[in-house]
Parts: C-alpha cells; sequence; structure tokens
C-alpha cells in the first residue's frame, strides 16, 4: 500500500496534490512520501517478527537522497552499501557505523581503509585476493576486519538477467562449494576476524523458492563451517524481494510470506541475521511527476511525449521495466498509447501500447513505483537538467535535491587553456 491516491479527482502524495509541487517545482520531478517509507519499514519490521535482533541495512544504492536515509536512520535502519561515498552518505544522514555492512566486488584499498576507520559492522568478501587486500590494510591500520564471505548458491533467481546475481557465471562471491577452503584462507589472515556469512541472488524476485533454496544451502555451509572451528554468528540473507510494479499481474510474496519462510528455514541457525532491502522499502514510496508535451500520432498508437526522459528514468531502457503511468487529473476516459520521452534514441520508450489515462498536452502524469534505482540512476544525458527530489510528510514537502540546471552542468566543464583563445 502507499500514500499516493485520488482525493476529489486528483491524484495526492499525502496530503498534497501533485498538482501543487508541479506547479511551484516544475516537471519532471521526484516526489516521495514519507509516510509509504514508514510504512515499508514497519511491514517489513513485524514480518520479522519473532527473530532475534535483525539488522535491516537498507541498501542505499536503491536511494541515497540524504532526505530519505535520514528517515530511515530514525526509524532504526542501518545501511548496506558498496562504495566509500555510500558510507559517507549514511553517517552524514545519522546512520551508525556499527549498522553499516560494506558490499560490493571491486572495494578499493582507500574504501577499505576509510570504512575500517570509520568502523563499520561488517565487510562482505567476494574473493580471496580482496580478502588478502583487506588483512594487509587493516594489519597496517592496527586493526582486525570483522568480515563474512558473499557466497554465490548458484541458484537462478528468475529475474531479469541484469539483476541476478547468484547464478555460477555472475561476478559475485565466492563459489559455495569453495568457501570451506575461503574460511580456512581467511581465518590464518592477521587483519581478519571472520564472523560471518552473506548471500544475495537477485533483485525484483517474485518468487520465494529460489530464495529457499539459496538460503538452505547457507544453512548447510553455516553446519559445515563450524564444524571446521569458524565462529559463524551473523547471516547476511541479501535484499531483493520484489515489489508489485503492475497491479494486473500477481503480486510478489509479501514480506509476511518471506518472513515466515526465514523463520522456518533459519530456526536452528543461532546467528544474528541481517537483511539488506531496497527497493521493498523505497520503491512504492516514490513517484515521477511529470508533464504531457504534446501528443502526436503514431502507425499504430498515438504517441504521448512527456518532459521526462530515460536519463531521469533508466528503468524501461534498461532491464524493459515496466512503470504504471496514471494521468495526475483523469478524465476518466482511456486510451491505448506510446509513452516517450525526448532524447534522441528510441529506448528512450516508456511504455508501448499501453492502455492507460487518456492525457493531452499540458496535462500531468505520475510514473508510479519510482522511488527505488530511479533518481538514483538518473544522469544529465542530452544536457538535460538533473531531475529534483521532493519529500512530503503529510500536508509538508520540501525540496529534498533541487533541480541542478544547465548552468551548473556548463560551469561544471573546464576548457582547456589551449582552446580558450578560440572558445
Ligand atoms: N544487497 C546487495 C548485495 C545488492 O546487490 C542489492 C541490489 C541489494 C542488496 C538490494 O536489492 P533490492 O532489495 O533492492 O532488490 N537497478 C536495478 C536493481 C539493481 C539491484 C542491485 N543490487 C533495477 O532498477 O531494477
Amino acid at each position: 500500500m502507499d500514500h499516493f491516491q485520488l482525493r476529489n479527482g486528483e491524484l495526492y502524495c499525502e496530503d498534497v496534490p501533485l498538482a501543487e509541487i508541479a506547479e511551484a517545482v516544475e516537471t519532471p520531478a521526484y516526489i516521495y512520501s514519507t509516510a509509504t517509507l514508514v510504512r515499508h519499514v514497519e511491514v517489513l519490521q513485524s514480518a520479522l517478527h519473532g527473530i532475534p535482533n535483525p539488522l535491516i541495512a537498507y541498501a542505499v544504492k536503491a536511494n541515497p537522497n540524504a532526505a530519505v536515509l535520514a528517515t530511515l536512520a530514525q526509524l532504526g535502519l542501518g545501511a548496506d552499501v558498496v562504495s566509500g561515498g555510500e558510507i559517507q552518505r549514511s553517517l552524514a544522514a545519522g546512520i551508525p557505523a556499527e549498522k553499516i555492512v560494506f558490499s560490493g566486488v571491486g572495494k578499493t584499498e582507500a574504501e577499505m581503509r576509510y570504512a575500517l576507520e570509520v568502523g563499520v559492522f561488517q565487510f562482505n568478501l567476494e574473493s580471496l585476493d580482496e580478502a588478502d587486500t583487506l588483512s594487509s590494510v587493516a594489519t597496517s591500520t592496527g586493526v582486525r576486519a570483522p568480515v563474512a564471505f558473499r557466497v554465490n548458491p548458484d541458484v537462478a533467481a528468475d529475474t531479469h538477467a541484469k539483476i541476478t546475481t547468484g547464478v555460477a557465471e555472475s561476478k559475485f562471491g565466492i563459489a559455495i562449494d569453495d568457501a570451506p577452503a575461503a574460511y580456512a584462507h581467511a581465518s590464518a589472515l592477521p587483519g581478519l576476524s571472520i564472523q560471518g556469512v552473506a548471500v544475495h541472488i537477485g533483485s525484483q524476485l517474485t518468487n520465494l523458492a529460489p530464495l529457499e533454496q539459496a538460503f538452505t544451502k547457507v544453512g548447510e555451509l553455516i553446519a559445515k563451517l563450524r564444524s571446521e572451528g569458524r565462529d559463524i554468528r551473523v547471516a547476511d540473507l541479501g535484499g531483493g524481494l520484489g515489489v508489485p510494479y503492475n497491479p494486473d499481474l500477481p503480486h510478489p510474496p509479501s514480506p509476511e510470506d518471506y518472513g515466515e519462510m526465514v523463520r522456518r528455514i533459519t530456526r536452528d541457525w543461532d546467528v544474528r541475521l541481517l537483511f539488506e532491502p531496497g527497493r521493498l522499502i523505497v520503491g512504492n514510496a516514490g513517484v515521477l511527476l511529470s508533464r504531457v508535451v504534446r501528443v502526436k500520432p503514431g502507425a499504430a498508437h498515438p504517441f504521448v511525449i512527456v518532459d521526462a526522459a530515460m536519463n531521469d528514468l533508466m528503468r524501461p531502457a534498461l532491464y524493459d521495466a515496466w512503470h504504471k503511468i496514471d494521468a495526475v487529473r483523469p478524465t476518466g476516459e482511456q486510451w491505448t498509447a506510446n509513452v516517450v520521452g525526448p532524447v534522441c534514441e528510441t529506448g528512450d520508450t516508456f511504455a508501448t501500447a499501453r492502455k492507460m489515462d487518456r492525457t493531452s498536452a499540458g496535462d500531468l502524469v505520475a510514473f508510479k513505483t519510482a522511488g527505488a534505482y530511479a533518481a538514483a540512476m538518473s544522469s544529465t544525458y542530452n544536457s538535460r537538467p538533473l531531475t529534483p527530489e521532493v519529500l512530503v510528510d503529510g500536508s509538508s514537502w520540501a525540496i529534498i535535491r533541487p533541480r541542478v540546471g544547465i548552468e551548473s552542468l556548463i560551469a561544471a566543464d573546464r576548457i582547456p587553456d589551449w582552446l580558450k583563445a578560440t572558445a
């Protein structure tokens, strides 16, 4: 459930009409709902009832805006980060280092040193080479790094290939069969302190079976590692639970069903469980608000040309993702149309032959489920200003990232001296 609802015939975010924000901020703009963020955290927390002291480390990559992070920090969430920048953002937003887990396949020595200095809760290692490097960085800093290995269970996650991470060919983690040897190797390294095991098989998962399969393998691994004398106190179960994008398709498993499965599989593990949800927390807490520039006839269907484009919302171009597109002031009339942006690529297409609210030039539309991997992946391609972001809380709203305009983009470039004469 989210807090973007029709009231008196127009779309609101909580108690604020989206049209009011569009008037003030102009479009395109991302709008987030605090009440929805809070609700998603509470739903997950309650789905995990009975699990002692779970650490919910929000996957910052999904939406790293400082105001979003601060909201989640106040709710007690930690952070799953994949770069030094994400550590810095998390700390700045009030997430304590002891709730930060550092994932990622290419951590640099500088990032390792920084993470050790601030004292993150855990490093999720992805290779023996990384273990060696972290050990020497830690030794030179005079500390021991708390580590887990991210294992690759070779399970097909049943999602888009570009966001599948736990099959044998993927770049992530170490093969689960190689894990005992990896832990033996790491236990001999002076700068590491082994504390756990981690797994993450993909994103937007709409089926619990692959997760259950992966967790079952992790449970067997924990028993084996313990029998070999390893001290396993933490199991990081990753993120990945899908959210409903298309209300006409079967809904992904609920957090409650996920929690039930996790309780059943991990019952005897005797570890602290760590979760890394991203999309589940923020996905349906955001929309991309856009205005129709014009409507142009097409061979099969009219083209609704909106002022948002693939640079603002990459997901349809990158993953063929489906986002619901609703009129902010629906007339009740529906039609079938293509929705496209102004960028000069055919890939800048949000929807093809979509049955949707009929709209004309000047109308506002909302791209739903645009809180995760949306603003986070935006760019200024085609010299388009970077999309602003707005946070609503009840009847209040605030700009949490102003539009980065073309003047700032031009000012960020530098013309070398040898070109200055002609520039
Ligand atoms: N943990 C790790 C190690 C991850 O790599 C990810 C996501 C997560 C947690 C959070 O997964 P979530 O709960 O959000 O599914 N840009 C793509 C999604 C990329 C996901 C990358 N990793 C998209 O727009 O669908």
